[in-house]
């Protein structure tokens, strides 16, 4: 089973500027959370931060029993090898073709041979749809593939903690519904934590178990899908319909004046451009293909989330009811095409014993993680940076590194 990712009280400043403070949440192990927020209020910057690419002033982020913002360079090292990561650009190798950019991974953290590594390189290839093009470099293809093979980088040594950064971004709506099926198929596969993060409402509606947002830098909200699907922050509501009418202002927020200008605008029927979609209205989460196993991590998710029904708002809970009801009728209805559905269906949930007793069984009837991934090796995994390669205990090098690519849109790591 993926491992939790447990934030606590976490705050990060660059010189004087507060990025967000006191961010406390637990990704649930081997459940798919989303991340939203508007464009600048630091969700890469908190991505990095639970890789310890980037170093919070407060707070701990504890993983497997170790806080990664305290730890030691090597327990640091050991931790980073259960992520696979994929950065906001791809950050992808600008010197070396896709095929060695993929099989990077494999070749510096296992004892795979090279026609393993094909294989498995090969595979993940045809997974993101780029057969044919791994010959190329990054800088011959265009940023929707660059994501994809950044993803399939991300995926080759079958990480317990799978972070995207905005998987969407450059992706036409097709082969973004292709990547979110990917994601889920994925989770089904090997039980990873997943965080993505994203401004794509479709993908927030449908794709994650759990959402949070980060706003004003805080975190206004991080919780079942439900619960923020169904909110009444105007903050939350405003994201969601994508309208430029509500407290989120194209650098910052808005001042009275203009919130009073604005409401004045829509008393007289001006639109601010949103969609008038009713987002409380729950759409059916994607579920993984029917060749897939049983997604345990629902059968957990449903539990969690049974047990902390009651402290969740009214509309919270009535939308999560409808959403369970929804999903067991789909289960008695698609009985071959569904493994999870029908898992989910035929568990029992009645009873507070039932639910420890189904999250213990989907917890134990775990795919075991490769046995062959090397203990001891002297370089750090998937940072994204050549200079990371070769320097694994500086990690501010790796912080320069990664974000200078995010600055030249490219992901080439070339030094
Ligand atoms: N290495 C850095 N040094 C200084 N400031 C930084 C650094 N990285 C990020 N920032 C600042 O932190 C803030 C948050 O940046 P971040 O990239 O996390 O935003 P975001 O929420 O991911 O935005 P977007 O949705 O546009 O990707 C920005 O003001 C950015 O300029
Ligand atoms: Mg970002």
């Amino acid at each position: 089973m993926g491992v939790e990712v447990k934030v606590e009280g976490l705050t990060k400043s660059f010189g004087s500027q507060n990025i967000w403070r006191d961010v406390s949440l637990a990704l649930p192990a081997g459940e798919v959370s989303a991340l939203l927020g508007p464009s600048g209020t630091g969700k890469s910057v908190f991505l990095k931060t639970l890789i310890g690419l980037l170093h919070p002033e407060q707070g701990s982020v504890v993983i497997d029993g170790t806080d990664i913002t305290e730890c030691s360079a090597k327990e640091l090292y050991e931790i980073r090898k259960l992520f696979g990561v994929l950065f906001q650009d791809g950050a992808l190798f600008g010197s070396m073709t896709l095929y060695d950019n993929i099989a990077f991974p494999l070749r510096e953290h296992t004892k795979k041979k090279e026609d393993e590594i094909r294989r498995i390189v090969m595979e993940k290839v045809e997974l993101v749809g780029l057969a044919g093009a791994e010959g190329k470099l990054p800088g011959e293809i265009s940023g929707g593939m660059r994501k994809r093979a950044g993803l399939a980088r991300a995926l080759v040594l079958d990480p317990e903690i799978i972070l995207c950064d905005e998987p969407d971004s450059g992706l036409d709506p097709v082969r973004t519904a292709y990547i979110s099926q990917l994601l889920i198929d994925i989770n089904a596969e090997i039980d990873a934590t997943i965080l993505i993060v994203t401004h794509n409402i479709n993908i927030a509606r449908t794709i994650p178990d759990n959402i949070g947002m980060l706003f004003r830098k805080e975190l206004v909200m991080f919780g079942p899908r439900e619960q923020l699907l169904t909110s009444d922050q105007p903050v939350v509501k405003q994201f969601l319909s994508g309208d430029r009418f509500g407290p989120i202002g194209m650098s910052e927020e808005k001042d009275d004046a203009t919130a009073a200008e604005e409401a004045k605008m829509q008393a007289a029927g001006i639109s601010g451009g949103g969609t008038k979609d009713d987002f409380s209205e729950i759409i059916p989460q994607v579920q993984p293909n029917p060749n897939m196993p049983v997604r345990k991590a629902a059968i957990r998710h449903r539990a969690n989330v049974l047990s902390m029904l009651p402290s969740l708002p009214p509309g919270a809970q009535e939308a999560i009811r409808n959403s369970i009801a929804e999903e067991d009728a789909r289960g008695a209805e698609l009985p071959d095409s569904n493994a999870t559905l029908v898992a989910l269906a035929a568990t029992d949930f009645s009873s507070a014993d039932s639910i420890a007793q189904a999250q213990a069984q989907a917890t134990t009837q775990v795919i075991d993680r490769p046995t062959d991934v090397i203990d001891t090796p002297t370089e750090v995994m998937e940072t994204g940076g050549d200079e990371a390669h070769t320097e694994p205990i500086d990690t501010s090098a790796i912080e320069r590194n990664v974000n200078r690519d995010e600055s030249d849109g490219q992901g080439s790591n070339q030094a």
